[in-house]
């Protein structure tokens, strides 16, 4: 199946050429999204059920003629949806070169530079972070919704007890766990896939900011021990989705110590930030978990997929993932090699830790800070602007790169539940800026993620012009409905 070395050579240049296209027309091109529909799609790309050989020279220019207009751009600064990175470059390079190495990280002596780069790559985001510990070690997954499932893994035998390994967890009492109204919904999927029961997540009351309150999660955890339950562990959120709220860390550590529990952070979005002087205060007590997730495809601008799950003691992992048969002993005599199928679910594992590592490399703890801080300036600068502009109205103040806010119309009769559900449909088929709505105090609400390390005042400009003409087409139509409906 190999090619010639110069067809190779050719079909690298060739794709090198289409990649970059897509950054220099794509970035601040007309569409960011061109809402196609899944059969427009289907036709594309389907395969005849006989497919016939192709030239590769022709997939890829098929590829270049379709690919991206069928794709969701979310390198582009007018991408603001969900909580997605914007992918470095040189972390693209750094995927071209992983799939030639084609290293499979199960074992050490299967993929020894792999193994130590992955290893240098999570102590260098453990220093960043500010999560040092002597005995800490980690290791890359999928993304946050996996390391969710990890650490809630080895909460769960670290607290509940190591014999869940042979008994399952039936022989216990029922394990609790607790974590803000705010949290991830992965770790509900974890609670569930782990048999610990999604109603054993114990979900405590926010504050006004979206932090988790103490107190009534003080209490819970005493209800509780009162009623025989066995709490094993609290989950702080560091930069919650909805509003990239930081939970009080330090409290929740210090509850945990009380009562023997487990400290967990979920800092997959927020996690970076904590390496930013003036935001030490808001993560005090990270350092203090017993494990944490934090995910570089996220807001260290690492392309797709990567997440971290760290532990404060080494042995947790191995303790909680450990199984070595007979066809996987190969090595595992020379103890200074960590075998990277100890620390998690896979055994197959891909080099992940090289666009990570080459990120690092490149751009150094100054240059990715900047862009952080960037990415929070740019947040506060669309705060400012909603805050001048009296048909928007926003429902938090920036804490991180999130904003949620509404859109107001001063048409009376036009809810703001209504024209807000509304803008984010009409955003979808428009297509020059994406955005994903979410709720906030049970309404539908417009809410933008600034992590994008291209973004630019200019581009939050262009976003709430693109904004304003929406909603008021969006009036519009909905005055043609009232006025249908008369
Ligand atoms: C706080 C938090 N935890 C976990 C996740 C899940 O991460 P992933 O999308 O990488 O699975 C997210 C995703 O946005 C998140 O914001």
């Amino acid at each position: 199946m190999d090619f010639s070395s110069k067809k190779f050579n050719e079909l690298i240049i060739q794709s090198s050429k289409i990649i970059e296209r897509w950054y220099s027309e794509k970035i601040r091109g007309s569409k960011v999204y061109e809402n196609k529909s899944p059969d427009e799609i289907k036709k594309v790309f389907s395969l005849s059920e006989k497919n016939k050989k192709c030239d590769p020279k022709d997939v890829l220019k098929y590829l270049d003629n379709n690919l991206i207009k069928y794709s969701n751009f979310n390198p582009s600064p007018n991408y603001y949806g969900y909580i997605t990175g914007s992918g470095n470059q040189i972390g693209v390079i750094g995927e071209l070169l992983k799939g030639a190495l084609n290293q499979n990280n199960l074992k050490w002596h299967s993929a020894p530079a792999n193994t130590e780069i992955e290893k240098i790559s999570i102590k260098w985001i453990s220093k960043f972070i500010r999560y040092n510990h002597k005995n800490s070690a980690g290791v890359f997954v999928s993304g946050g919704s996996v390391a969710n499932l990890i650490n809630i893994a080895i909460m769960r035998k670290a607290k509940g007890g190591y014999n869940i390994s042979e008994d399952g967890i039936y022989g216990n009492q029922v394990m609790r766990v607790y974590v803000s109204e705010e949290a991830h919904s992965s770790i509900d999927k974890a609670m569930d896939i782990l048999g610990l029961g999604k109603k054993n997540l114990i979900k405590v009351k926010t504050d006004k900011n979206f932090k988790i309150n103490i107190i009534t999660l003080k209490k819970k955890i005493k209800d509780d021990i009162k009623k025989k339950y066995l709490p094993i562990g609290v989950i702080g959120t560091a930069g919650t989705t909805n509003t990239g709220s930081v939970d009080p860390l330090d409290k929740i550590s210090s509850i945990c110590k009380e009562f023997n529990l487990w400290f967990m952070v979920d800092a997959a979005y927020g996690g970076p930030a904590a390496s930013i002087s003036s935001l030490n205060k808001k993560f005090s007590g990270m350092h203090k978990a017993d494990s944490i997730l934090i995910n570089p495809h996220k807001w260290l601008f690492v392309p797709f997929e990567v997440a971290c799950v760290i532990v404060k003691e080494k042995k947790n992992l191995e303790k909680t993932f450990s199984i070595v048969p007979d066809y996987l002993q190969g090595g595992t005599e020379k103890t200074e090699r960590d075998d990277l199928m100890n620390f998690g679910i896979q055994l197959s594992k891909d080099f992940k830790a090289l666009k990570v590592w080459m990120t690092i490399k490149t751009f150094g703890y100054n240059q990715i800070k900047e862009k952080i801080e960037n990415d929070i300036a740019m947040t506060k600068y669309a705060y400012s602007i909603i805050k001048k502009n009296n048909c928007f109205e926003p429902l938090h103040k920036p804490e991180l790169s999130i904003l949620c806010f509404k859109y107001k119309s001063k048409l009376k009769y036009i809810k703001d539940s209504l024209i807000n559900k509304e803008i984010i449909e009409m955003i979808e088929e428009d297509g020059r800026v994406f955005l994903s709505g979410t709720v906030i105090n049970n309404q539908p609400v417009l809410r933008i993620n600034c992590v994008n390390h291209r973004r630019a005042k200019k581009d939050v400009d262009f976003l709430f012009n693109v904004l304003k003409q929406i909603a008021k087409k969006a009036e519009k139509k909905l005055t043609r409905i009232s006025n249908n409906q008369i």
